[in-house]
Formats: C-alpha cells, sequence, structure tokens
C-alpha cells in the first residue's frame, strides 16, 4: 500500500521492506504480553526490540554484505565499514511496552561519515517518512518542510530525557516560559520527524544515541531543517555527543540559547 515511485534510490528500496514488515509484526504484538528485561529502572528492552532488530539487521546483511550495522541493542559487527546502517529497531519501547501508541523504526545510512539517508516509519500511523540527503524529505510520496514560524513565543517544542537520570529544570522551565508549549513522545525519532513535518518548531534532548538520531536528522535536513549540538555545531556533532537541538532554522539560535 506504500508508494515507492519516488523511492529510486536502491539503498533506500533495499531497507524500506523489512521496516515496513518488521512494523507490522510489531504493531501485531503491541497489545499482547511481551517479555521484558530491564536494562535500568527507565530503560526496558522487550523481546519485540530484540526480534525486530534481529530482523533488520540479518536482511542488511543479506542485501548489502559490504557494509557495517550499527544498532542498539548490542550483537552487532563491523560497524567501522566506509558505509554502515544506524538502526533503532523500536524507538519507544517504554511506549510499547505501555500499548501507548507511539514509537518508531529508525534506519539511516552513512558513508564515509556522511549521514546519507534515513528512514523513520511511524509504525502505529503506518506512515513512512524519508529522506536522501540532496533530494528532499517525504512523507510516502509528498514532500515535508519545516514550520516557516520564525518567533520562539509562538512555537511548539518537543523534548525527551531519559528518567534515569534528572533532566534539566531550568531548561525546562525556560522553554515553558518562552514557547507556546512543550511536548514529550517518547521517540525521539518522531520528535524530529514532528520538526521536519512542521508540527513542532523545534525538539532539545541530551543524552541520545546515534540511532535515536541519524535517520531523523537526514529528514530534518532536507525538510529545510536544522541540527546541531547544543553549542551549535553541525554535521555529527550532534549524533557524536548526543546532545541535539533541531529546529526550523528560525528558531534555532533562540530555543539553543535557553538549554543547557
Ligand atoms: C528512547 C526514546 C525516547 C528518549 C530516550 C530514548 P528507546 O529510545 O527515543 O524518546 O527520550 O532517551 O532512549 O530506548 O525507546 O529506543
Ligand atoms: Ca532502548
Ligand atoms: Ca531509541
Ligand atoms: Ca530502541
Amino acid at each position: 500500500s506504500h508508494d515507492r515511485t519516488l523511492l529510486d534510490d536502491e539503498r533506500l528500496l533495499g531497507a524500506l521492506d523489512v521496516v515496513l514488515e518488521t512494523g507490522a509484526l510489531q504493531r501485531e504484538s503491541l497489545d499482547e504480553d511481551v517479555v521484558v528485561e530491564y536494562k535500568s529502572r527507565g530503560e526496558l528492552v522487550t523481546e519485540v526490540d530484540s526480534r525486530s532488530q534481529e530482523r533488520i539487521v540479518a536482511h542488511l546483511r543479506r542485501e548489502f554484505p559490504t557494509h557495517g550495522v550499527l544498532a542498539e541493542e548490542g550483537a552487532t559487527a563491523d560497524d567501522r565499514r566506509r558505509c554502515r546502517w544506524i538502526v533503532d529497531p523500536l524507538d519507544g519501547t517504554t511506549n510499547y511496552y505501555h500499548g501507548f501508541p507511539t514509537f518508531s523504526i529508525s534506519v539511516a545510512l552513512e558513508v564515509d561519515g556522511t549521514l546519507e539517508l534515513g528512514i523513520v516509519y511511524d509504525v502505529p500511523g503506518d506512515d513512512v517518512y524519508t529522506g536522501i540527503r540532496g533530494s528532499g524529505a517525504f512523507r510516502e510520496r509528498t514532500p515535508i518542510t519545516v514550520s516557516e514560524e520564525s518567533a520562539l513565543e509562538r512555537s511548539l517544542v518537543g523534548t525527551g530525557f531519559d528518567v534515569d537520570t534528572t533532566p534539566s529544570v531550568e531548561t525546562l522551565a525556560a522553554i515553558v516560559e518562552t514557547t507556546q508549549g512543550v511536548r514529550r513522545t517518547g521517540s525521539a525519532a518522531l520528535d524530529l520527524i514532528h520538526v521536519a513535518t512542521g508540527r513542532t518548531e523545534g525538539f532539545y534532548q541530551g543524552g541520545l544515541s546515534p540511532w535515536d538520531v541519524a535517520a531523523g536528522a537526514v529528514i530534518v535536513r532536507e525538510a529545510g531543517g536544522r541540527i546541531t549540538d547544543y553549542g551549535g555545531t553541525g554535521g555529527l556533532a550532534g549524533l557524536e555527543s548526543g546532545d541535539i537541538v533541531a529546529s526550523n532554522g528560525l528558531v534555532h539560535d533562540a530555543l539553543r540559547n535557553r538549554v543547557r
């Protein structure tokens, strides 16, 4: 049911089917009791995370035998090849475990240290978002763009935090006081999609991992937005530090200056 006519990049097509199939399996087991383990109080991993990763990684290795894979749930090797897939098999595991229908699959391809393409699959919504460097960002086959709002006072801003560490209450208060509101979805990849589609003007979060951010970063940039670390450095800086500010570009520095 997903239109593939605009997705004529063979690497993107080579990854897309397994993402869609894996998402369908996630939807089917959403209301079942799934086996869960705790990495910590706030960080869960379910059998669905593990199964999803096995499926996606096995497929990528078959399809692209010379590429490396970096994925969240361990058991990855060869992640230093020229071409490297960066995979979050289920972004929003806490939501998933509670049956809260906001979660995604995030798959990106990095080539020689540059992020080339990203796929974020909004699984409950059954919407595929893609970005290819230099070729734009899409929801299915429709181009997406960031919002044109330039005032932080009229902006909606996403955030997230790791519940095992205390988020900066000062930052949160500063953002609440200077925007129209703050949203916390529980899936960083979808938070970036909300920026890319113009539903929010910006997003910030510290302590993220490359698989949370890589695909969404390509899509935000291709939708006309900006993504940096807290200091304002672009490229892979945010991915490497894990501290991210993403925005429509217009409110970027106003937002970033309030993030501590
Ligand atoms: C988490 C989600 C969440 C963010 C956490 C991430 P996971 O990823 O992206 O929105 O706040 O920091 O760890 O563990 O559900 O893949
Ligand atoms: Ca996790
Ligand atoms: Ca994640
Ligand atoms: Ca995950």
